[in-house]
């Protein structure tokens, strides 16, 4: 059985498809042990509790700098000691520390087809924003394993979606979750917990 951390800042609608996933069945020989945030007032938060997860806050607000919210973030997860951590809107950093000791076993979800609209500064709604601003006919998302760049490690799955012409950031956000996130993150969860994702030279198998 796989054990699954998932790390929130926000709303939790794809911490959401990840539960209702396990309970359905659609992803097999996966639990959930814990959900992290970073930010106590995430209704991610809420979503674990009342589906009786562990959770827990761990703010960079409590610590007098940030190697030391780190080192806290690094010491939770060690004690977790989880196969997979899944970062479901995380918009904290993750420290290099954690990447190397656990590479290739965390991964993350971007709301567009990366390599477009992803890196530095491409979070939230501005990743829409760019899209819009740019006039692209199709965007999507993508499900990639974390490595030490921003959006540059392994892709294990991108779905598009098509871009409407009357469509505003947030219109096209909810599309975005509703046709690709919440589908393609319980469906890298259940490959990997199946074996069948393989990371070889940077890129994924699907095996
Ligand atoms: C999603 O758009 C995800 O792609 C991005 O952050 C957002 C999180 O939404 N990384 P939610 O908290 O899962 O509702």
């Amino acid at each position: 059985m796989l054990n699954v951390v998932v790390m929130v800042s926000g709303g939790g609608t794809n911490l959401e498809a990840i539960i209702k996933a396990i309970d359905s069945g659609k992803i097999k020989n996966a639990r959930i042990s814990c959900v992290i945030s970073n930010n106590k007032g995430a209704f991610a938060l809420e979503r674990a509790k009342n589906h009786g997860i562990d959770s827990f806050c761990i703010s960079p607000k409590d610590y007098s700098n940030r190697s030391s919210f780190n080192q806290a973030l690094v010491s939770k997860l060690d004690e977790l000691a989880p196969d997979l951590i899944v970062l479901a809107g995380f918009l904290v950093v993750i420290p290099e520390e954690l990447i190397s000791h656990f590479e290739n076993r965390i991964i993350n979800i971007h709301p567009s087809l990366i390599p477009s609209f992803c890196g530095k500064g491409f979070y939230g709604l501005k990743v829409h924003e760019g899209v819009l601003a740019r006039g692209v006919k199709v965007t999507g998302a993508t499900v990639h394993f974390v490595d030490s760049g921003t959006d540059t490690g392994p892709i294990i799955l991108q779905k598009p979606v098509l871009v409407k012409d009357d469509d505003t950031p947030e219109v096209l956000q909810r599309r975005v979750m509703e046709e690709a996130e919440w589908q393609i993150l319980p469906e890298a969860i259940d490959l990997i917990a199946s074996g069948r994702v393989k990371v070889e030279g940077g890129r994924v198998r699907i095996l």
